[in-house]
């Protein structure tokens, strides 16, 4: 048996913990050890089923402790590092950029370099490392870090950086070291870039989650803007899947984006989210316990008949808000033969149902500061 031990960092977020459920689940041979500081887009509860301190050990702690990070590399003799840890939500980055340098620049770098010490023995004729067999280094980027489009036209893996937010430079910045420690090192990396993803366990300040929980307390949806910024969706299983296959059989040195091209525009992502939650509450009146907003009809039963597209509210833009993303996956799907398996239409349906049936986890995670962040960005609405 060819066992591999994985370093998966952040998996206590979103993204992360749907990958170390679908890696334990797909293969026998693993073992994972969780990195995770915990901020407040982590949740232990989210994966506390999958830690059993064998197979999938937890270990709270910043990417940017160089200690922490080399006694891991030490005691467990890692395979692969899974770099998911990140400050990840845009508006927090126009809040507060620095801690967007520190966790997704430096603390890269800070794995990249305890990788290269862990990793490494001697040197060849030219001076570079010689590296341990069968290791990699993958970081999970966004398509954020091209850029905006217009109206047409994708991106490509060879579409030049060009972040517009301090989220999307900070993610850039960790893109171009992660090659730097390729090019300079020969460090085996992989870098994935996907577009927005939507799923279980993503946490409400993201724009599908946020519209659930606004729609089921009755509250304004906010839509930044004029609503026709478009985002290009993928489930986030999907991008799981992606990310797996480019570690394990991507080229090293190389960069594949992720998507499926399922482009809509904000405004369309409201509706169609309005119109599923009220579908689902119509046809199973029993997931109609979870409204916080509760209307009765004459008969006493609890009532939709307030759920419609009155609760959408235009509000004021995202500072320098990108217009349109969008991924030309032929790449991954030539050289892998990845695709995405899920389509909107049934991920959105199976997302809904997913927070219709775990509001005790929406309640676990939006119990600490979701509150202060909730009304400083949107005020009392
Ligand atoms: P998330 O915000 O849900 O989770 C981030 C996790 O990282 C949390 O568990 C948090 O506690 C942890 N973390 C933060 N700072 C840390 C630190 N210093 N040390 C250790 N752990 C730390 O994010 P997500 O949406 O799951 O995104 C995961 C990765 O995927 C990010 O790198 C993000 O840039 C990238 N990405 C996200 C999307 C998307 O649509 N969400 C799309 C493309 C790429
Ligand atoms: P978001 O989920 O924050 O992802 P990203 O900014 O990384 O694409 O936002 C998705 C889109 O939805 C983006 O164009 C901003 C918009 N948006 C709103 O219109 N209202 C909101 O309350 C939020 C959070 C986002």
């Amino acid at each position: 048996m060819n066992m591999k031990t994985y370093l998966v960092t952040g998996a206590a977020g979103f993204i992360g913990a749907n990958y170390i459920k679908y890696i334990l689940k797909m293969h026998d041979d693993v073992r994972v050890v969780v990195l995770d500081l915990l901020t407040y887009a982590g949740n232990l509860g989210t994966i506390a089923a999958d830690i059993d301190g064998e197979r999938c050990v937890f270990v709270r702690g910043d990417i940017g402790d160089r200690q922490l990070v080399d006694s891991l590399f030490a005691t467990y003799a890692f395979d692969y590092v899974v770099n998911f840890a990140a400050e990840s939500h845009v508006d927090r980055s126009i809040e507060n950029p620095q801690l967007f340098l520190q966790t997704n620049i430096l603390g890269t770098q800070n794995l990249l370099d305890a990788a290269r010490r862990a990793w490494t023995k001697g040197t060849d004729a030219c001076g570079y490392p010689l590296w341990r067999e069968g290791v990699r280094f993958h970081q999970v980027s966004t398509d954020e870090v091209y850029g905006s489009l217009g109206a047409v036209g994708y991106f490509r893996e060879d579409t030049p950086l060009c972040p517009h937010s301090p989220y999307s430079a900070s993610k850039a910045s960790a893109d171009l070291f992660v090659m730097a420690y390729h090019d300079t090192y020969h460090m085996p990396v992989s870098i994935t870039r996907c577009s927005n993803n939507y799923g279980p366990y993503q946490f409400p300040e993201k724009l599908i989650p946020l519209l659930i929980k606004n729609i089921l307390e009755g509250k304004p949806l906010p839509v930044y803007g004029d609503g026709t910024n478009v985002r290009d969706w993928l489930y986030v299983e999907d991008h799981c899947k992606a990310i797996e296959l480019v570690l394990r059989e991507g080229r090293p040195g190389s960069i594949y984006n992720v998507g499926g091209h399922n482009e809509r525009q904000n405004i369309d992502i409201v509706r169609m989210s309005i119109a599923t939650v009220r579908r689902l509450m119509t046809e199973r009146p029993e997931l109609r316990r979870v409204l916080k907003k509760q209307e009765r009809d004459a008969e006493g039963q609890i009532t939709v008949d307030w759920m419609d597209e009155r609760l959408i509210t235009f509000v004021r833009d995202r500072l320098g808000h990108d217009q349109r993303y969008a991924i030309d996956p032929d790449k991954i799907r030539r050289e892998l033969g990845w695709q995405p398996e899920t389509s909107f239409e049934d991920g959105i349906v199976r997302t809904i149902e997913w927070y219709l049936t775990h509001q005790e986890w929406v309640g676990q995670v939006i119990s600490g500061d979701y509150q202060h962040y909730y009304e400083r960005m949107y005020g009392g609405r």
